[in-house]
């Protein structure tokens, strides 16, 4: 009989969290705290400014805590992404796995396939293989222990974000400074004349 039921979800972090540095350890004591008194379980994974959740427990107490999560001003663009049935509860050891793609260590495995799509366009396919991973690599209570608390806050990411944006941008970020540099030169010869 498939009676645990499960739901998906994917969202954007918003602007203010993450230059909040509790914001990830916040939501993993809430979570871990709340969960295990409605016996619920899952993981969330965090990466590139996306979270993506995995849930399950009683259907009402699973979709009225989904509820109250779409509700929080911490993320945004808030996607569900699949629901359905199980005969038996995934992960019985954790009340709230969090892992931050971010953090050194993570399984490349894991991180190349969080980075290969935005969680928000993921399919049942991208979904079933974000869990195996999951299941496969994080298959421990130590494992989860040790990088919330090696991450403690999100400056990894927002040191991540700003190094891909100047990445991104770096030709016209040289390009710039040099006609700055130029312009300071031009405009010291003008004065000097
Ligand atoms: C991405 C994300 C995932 C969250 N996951 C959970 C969760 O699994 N369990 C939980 O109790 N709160 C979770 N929260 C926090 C809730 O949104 C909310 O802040 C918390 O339930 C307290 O709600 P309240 O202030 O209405 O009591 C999450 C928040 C975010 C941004």
């Amino acid at each position: 009989m498939k009676s645990m039921f499960y739901l998906t979800y994917a969202s954007r972090m918003t602007w203010c969290a993450s230059v909040n540095k509790d914001v990830f350890t916040d939501i993993y004591r809430t979570s871990n705290t709340f969960n295990a008194t409605q016996n619920i379980t899952g993981f969330l994974c965090f990466g590139n400014g996306y979270f993506f959740q995995y849930l399950e427990g009683d259907e009402s107490k699973v979709r009225e805590l989904y509820a109250n999560i779409c509700q929080d001003s911490r993320h945004k663009q808030v996607t569900l992404l699949s629901t359905g049935y199980l005969s038996h509860r995934r992960f019985v050891a954790w009340d709230m796995a969090f892992i931050n793609m971010h953090s050194p260590n993570i399984h490349p495995e894991m991180v190349d396939f969080f980075s290969l799509l935005t969680p928000l366009y993921w399919q049942n396919a991208d979904i079933e293989r974000m869990i195996e991973l999951f299941e496969i690599h994080c298959n421990t209570n130590q494992f989860i222990a040790k990088y919330v608390h090696a991450d403690n806050g999100s400056a990894i990411y927002r040191y991540a974000a700003l190094h891909h944006l100047v990445r991104q941008h770096r030709n016209f970020l040289i390009l710039y400074s040099i006609l700055i540099l130029i312009w300071a030169v031009v405009m010291t010869l003008l004065y000097l004349d």
